[in-house]
């Protein structure tokens, strides 16, 4: 079966988040289940830049009236289409924002070309290819599947998957003339979502079926505390509404090969962590010694709950423990930490910004991990945890609650139990359960149970896939 994927960011070439972990996973996944996968991302120039040997298959007029290039490129395995338009993607800056960090003001207009080039896919614009089921992520791609129902396109199956309900893309109704759109789209069928322009919206309500990250998660954004607005339409999508779960790449994320971390190791070789502990101690200029060490791999964001390990943080080095933050983000919440790490030199320790190799060095060292998100469609870091050995600290909430089993009296007992939950979210909750950690960890027998049950986990893609695979089958089958 052939299906396009259309995302915004894709790993290895470019990643914000974890959205390009999955959009680079997902297709290698898919390969074993007899799906070809095609990647659509833009040719940012860091894209530009990795690719070997790309090679143009098309070229199509965008909405706006720019000529623009579909390049072929196979990269770490993946079969890449590249959306080739300087106008919109040859820029300094990330994918969404310019170097001073703010929204570049034409997103609507490159996430728009970007969608309508998957929307021509779909109707056959290569001359070899043609996808049987076109697969959408976030908002970047929303608009994919309102081409494809406003253009005739409507025969052709597509689902869209919601990484992260909190980013709408969201316009002023003045853009809705210049989208090439019949009139009737802007409407609470189409794109109309309160007046403005809702690219997310519009994907919702238009794709064959809507899928997101883990099954919690699609229950809580039928709710209004979770649905960001979008609450009404998800529930009356709720019979094409699925969770599922993501996985990790496990040859990326392998602490027996990883070449990022000082030693490798393997749950019959644990005590070899110790190496990692001592490197990334060095690295985050912590003292040595046997409190347990906490990390945090993250966006500095409200979301992901860093304002609360801010305010713990004296308490978590009174008692006897240590912190690693690797993150950027909100600037107040930088130097909350920043300040944290000044006042508890040798006890806390930060480095801003992006570092994908001390990523792993820190799963890797760390003694657990702390992920206190308010939401979580399915997060990550916890699953590179469990395979690390790194026991995660997670709020209920999302996919936390649906990969991390709690260290509960009965899961204890039952040795299934590889972390720790909480719930509510706030200082508390998270006292609570670092309590219970820092019990846990003095006594090593029960700690390296936890360990060893997480790194058991099937983190894998294998099951997903399959449900993916099921999925689109099930799409084609009504066709
Ligand atoms: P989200 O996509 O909401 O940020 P996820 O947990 O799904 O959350 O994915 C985050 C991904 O980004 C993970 O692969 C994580 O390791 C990575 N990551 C986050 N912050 C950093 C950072 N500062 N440096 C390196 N990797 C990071
Ligand atoms: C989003 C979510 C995160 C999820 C990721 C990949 O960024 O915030 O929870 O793991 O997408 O699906």
């Amino acid at each position: 079966m052939n299906v396009l994927s259309v995302a915004s960011e894709v790993f290895p070439l470019i990643k914000t988040g974890g959205l390009a972990d999955v959009a680079g996973a997902l297709p290698l996944a898919l390969a074993g289940n007899g799906i070809r996968m095609r990647t659509l991302l833009p040719g940012y120039p860091a894209v530009m830049q990795q690719l070997a040997r790309p090679r143009k298959v098309a070229t199509l007029t965008s909405v706006f009236g720019d000529e623009m290039r579909i390049l072929s490129a196979t990269h770490a395995g993946l079969d890449l289409l590249i959306l080739d338009a300087p106008t919109y993607f040859d820029r300094t800056g990330g994918p969404y924002v310019d170097v001073t960090g703010r929204d570049y003001i034409d997103n609507w207009k490159r996430f728009a070309a970007l969608c309508h080039a998957g929307a021509e896919i779909a109707r056959g614009l290569l001359p070899d290819w043609t996808p049987q089921v076109v697969h959408a992520h976030d908002w970047q791609a929303a608009m994919t599947p309102v081409y494809m129902r406003y253009t005739g396109l409507e025969r052709v199956p597509n689902v869209i998957t919601v990484h992260n309900l909190a980013f709408q893309g969201q316009f002023g109704p003045e853009i809705f003339p210049q989208l090439g759109l019949p009139p009737d789209a802007f409407s609470v069928e189409g794109l109309e979502y309160y007046g403005d322009v809702g690219f997310l919206k519009g994907g919702l309500r238009t794709a064959w079926e809507v899928t997101t990250v883990s099954p919690t998660y699609a229950q809580e954004i039928t709710t209004p505390q979770y649905g960001m607005g979008l609450e009404g339409l998800i529930n009356a999508r709720a019979s094409e509404l699925v969770g599922i779960v993501n996985g990790i790449d496990t040859s990326v994320w392998d602490p027996s090969t990883d070449p990022h971390i000082a030693a490798n190791y393997g749950p019959s070789s644990l005590r070899l962590r110790a190496k990692n502990r001592r490197a990334l101690a060095e690295r985050f200029s912590l003292i040595n010694d046997d409190g347990p060490l906490f990390c945090v791999v993250s966006r500095l964001t409200w979301q992901k709950g860093i304002d609360l390990i801010a305010e713990l943080a004296d308490w978590i080095v009174a008692e006897g423990g240590r912190l690693a933050v690797l993150g950027s983000g909100d600037q107040g919440l930088e130097g909350a930490l920043l300040a944290a790490a000044s006042r508890h030199r040798g006890r806390v320790g930060i480095v801003i910004g992006y570092d994908e190799p001390l990523s792993h060095l820190m799963q890797a060292g760390a003694d657990a991990i702390l992920i206190p998100s308010r939401f979580e469609p399915c997060g990550l870091t916890q699953l590179y945890g469990l395979r690390y050995g790194c026991v995660p600290i997670v709020g209920r909430t999302g996919g936390l609650a649906d990969t991390v089993i709690d260290a509960n009296e009965a899961a204890l007992a039952a040795r299934v139990a590889t972390g720790f939950q909480f719930a509510p979210v706030d200082v508390e909750g998270l006292r609570q359960a670092l309590r219970r950690a820092f019990t846990a960890f003095r006594e090593p027998k029960v700690w390296a149970r936890l360990q060893n049950q997480g790194m058991k986990c099937d983190v894998s893609w294998e099951r997903s896939a399959e449900r993916y695979a099921k999925l689109y089958s099930s799409l084609l089958a009504r066709v």
